[in-house]
């Protein structure tokens, strides 16, 4: 069951989401003595990427147990614009002491297939070390993702077959036609996703509110958009929403 949290604006969403990112990263650290954290591309998550970077954080989550992945990435160089590791590096790694072992970046300099290759061997490594694997699948503490107004979610485009990948943590997703950029990607796949403990979206503007109103109202529809087949089996969904993008929902008490 999906839990909906309302927010005038994106500032105010941003500063509870962090708290709830350390809520449950301090409980991953004190259960496991780790927090596996995936991390959103795109725009929406850097106002929260630069509010841990800010000093409170360092003070509650020690970075020293962070391990961070990527839930997709562009096939661009880690330094071109459109890399979301490049946005994270910018707004969060050069601020934050999080040892550089535990920044496990999707690769981007080989072909597609071997970067998906290499970037399941570092999944892997990292997580079979402790009892990350579960049903066989890695068990992130926390998978953090976005909306497009089209309704995909990591690199997870409608009418994809990524889609309906049942077996691979990572593919490799061509990509030439809208949403923007146009460039390949690499993405996890939705049996990771839906073997995370926690997962939360965050979605603002008034151009997701069609997306977010069918994802959350779709039900069982015969085609959902990518965003609705996100429903972790063993673990939660709590959606971070601003009025501008809850418009077509019938919104609950708003944080204020
Ligand atoms: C990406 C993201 C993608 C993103 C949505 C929303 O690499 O583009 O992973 O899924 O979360 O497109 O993007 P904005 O936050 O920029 O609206």
């Amino acid at each position: 069951m999906a839990i909906i949290e309302f927010f005038p604006d994106p500032e105010s969403l941003a500063v509870a989401a962090v708290q709830y990112i350390l809520k449950i990263g301090c409980r991953a650290v004190e259960e496991r003595g780790r927090f596996l954290w995936v991390l959103a591309g795109g725009s929406t998550p850097l106002k929260v990427y630069s509010l841990l970077a800010g000093q409170g954080s360092s003070q509650i989550l020690d970075w020293e147990y962070v391990h961070l992945f990527w839930g997709d990435e562009r096939c661009v160089d880690y330094q071109h614009p459109d890399s979301n590791f490049r946005s994270v590096q910018q707004t969060l790694l050069e601020k934050v002491r999080i040892p550089q072992a535990n920044i496990h970046p999707i690769p981007v300099l080989f072909s597609p297939e071997a970067a998906s290759r290499q970037y399941y061997d570092r999944i892997n490594s990292v997580l079979s070390e402790g009892e990350g694997l579960i049903n066989g699948f890695p068990r992130f503490d926390l998978v953090m993702l976005g909306l497009g107004a089209d309704g995909h979610t990591a690199s997870l485009f409608p009418s994809s077959p990524a889609l309906h990948e049942k077996h691979r943590w990572v593919v490799y997703v061509p990509h030439d036609q809208k949403p923007p950029p146009l460039v390949d990607r690499i993405t996890l796949t939705l049996p990771v996703i839906n073997n995370a403990a926690h997962v939360i979206f965050l979605v603002t503007g008034s151009n997701k509110a069609g997306a977010l109103k069918q994802v959350l109202s779709e039900g069982k529809s015969a085609d959902p958009l990518p965003a609705a087949l996100v429903q972790p089996h063993s673990g939660s969904v709590v959606w971070f929403v601003d009025s501008a993008a809850a418009a077509g929902l019938k919104s609950g008490p708003q944080h204020t």
